[in-house]
């Protein structure tokens, strides 16, 4: 059988993570993918995990590159092409100058990698995994954006920190938009399957909803420059994994809804069944009725951010000239996209 074949597009910090997990998980091989400038640091970091293959035991092969044309034929393409974060920084500060790098990475991976299973990582995830589908026009089972598996995680760490219990003994589920307003459905966690609301009392709860909620920023006020990466590219990589071995893991991930969760025509995060398929199913969740709540406001900010993608996705199109940052097929590509 021919090894599988997973594309990372963005070879800095979770980029580099995810090939070093993939080679640890011996999941395939692994292209990594980024800017002419930056073309070094995708090889450097291919040549070194491949170093490190015969210590791990696993056999990949990995290659560096800022040529599109090496994807080709890519089982997954993960993006985290984008600028992260810095201090002070909401995800959605970054919408601009992160979407004019969608447009140019989802118009190189519908040309060489059409038929790819795509999980989006880039912030903000809620608008840039709506513009990546917008772009390519791929089915919504290949589109994907993660997520709620990061802040399922985070909340679940967190728990288990309180409790002093192994995470494993953690079910919980984190569900809506990536941002501050995610809900976590206290409702359905449980710890051994004990109710999480009869085991740590509501004040440190609360504290703990809110640390998850504030996660992402926590991390980067530590790190200083850039946002979290480890945990991150350990989430994406189940996703790839599940999605490769055809599992059917039912995980918390941003879906292209229609309908389900009275949402229509954007991404929220929700649980999903990944298999062969991409996103074979949805699965209604849960929720209680302020937890409900939680996450109509949630899934209406995402509306608001993806409205305020399609204003700036308009004035791109109408430019007088090539937008800076834009390559003259990606903004013919983008005219026709808006023009219909
Ligand atoms: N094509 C490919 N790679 C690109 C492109 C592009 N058009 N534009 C930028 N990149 C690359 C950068 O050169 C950089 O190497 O994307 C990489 C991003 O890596 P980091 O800056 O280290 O950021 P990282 O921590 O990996 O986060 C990436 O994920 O969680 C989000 O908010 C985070 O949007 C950010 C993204």
């Amino acid at each position: 059988m021919a090894r599988k074949k997973i594309a990372l597009v963005g070879a800095g910090q979770i980029g580099g993570t995810m090939a070093f997990l993939a080679a640890i998980k011996e999941l395939g091989d692994v292209v990594l993918v980024d800017i002419p400038s930056k073309e070094g640091v995708a090889k450097g970091k291919a040549l070194d995990i491949k170093e490190s293959t015969p210590i791990l035991g696993t056999d990949i092969d990995l290659t560096g590159t800022s040529d599109y044309r090496d994807i080709e034929g890519a089982d997954v393409v993960i993006v985290t092409a984008g600028l992260p974060r810095k201090p002070g920084m909401s995800r959605e500060d970054l919408l601009e100058v992160n979407t004019k790098i969608m447009l140019n990475v989802s118009y190189n991976i519908a040309k060489y990698a059409p038929d790819a299973f795509v999980i989006v990582i880039s912030n903000p995830l809620d608008a840039m995994v709506w513009l990546m589908k917008y772009m390519t026009g791929f089915p919504k089972n290949k589109v994907i954006g993660q997520a709620g598996i990061l802040d399922t995680s985070r909340f679940k760490a967190f728990v288990a920190m309180e409790l002093g219990v192994s995470v494993r003994e953690v079910q919980a589920l984190v569900l809506g938009s990536h941002g501050d307003d995610m809900v976590a459905v206290l409702s359905q966690s449980t710890v051994a399957g004990v109710p999480i609301k009869k085991l740590i009392p509501p004040d440190r709860l609360q504290a703990i909803v809110e640390r998850t909620q504030k996660g992402g920023g926590e991390i980067v006020k530590l790190l200083g420059t850039g946002s979290a990466f480890y945990a991150p590219a350990a989430a994406a990589i189940e996703m790839a994994e599940a999605y490769l071995k055809d599992e059917k893991r039912v995980l918390s991930c941003h879906a292209y809804l229609e309908g389900e969760y009275g949402v229509n025509g954007y991404f929220v995060g929700v649980p999903v069944k990944i298999g062969a398929n991409g996103i074979e199913e949805i699965i209604e969740a849960e929720m209680d009725e302020e937890e409900r709540k939680g996450f109509e406001k949630s899934a209406n900010h995402i509306k608001e951010v993806v409205e305020e993608l399609k204003e700036l996705l308009k004035k791109l199109a109408s430019a007088d000239s090539l937008p800076e940052g834009l390559t003259e097929e990606v903004w013919e590509a983008l005219k026709k996209k808006v023009n219909g």
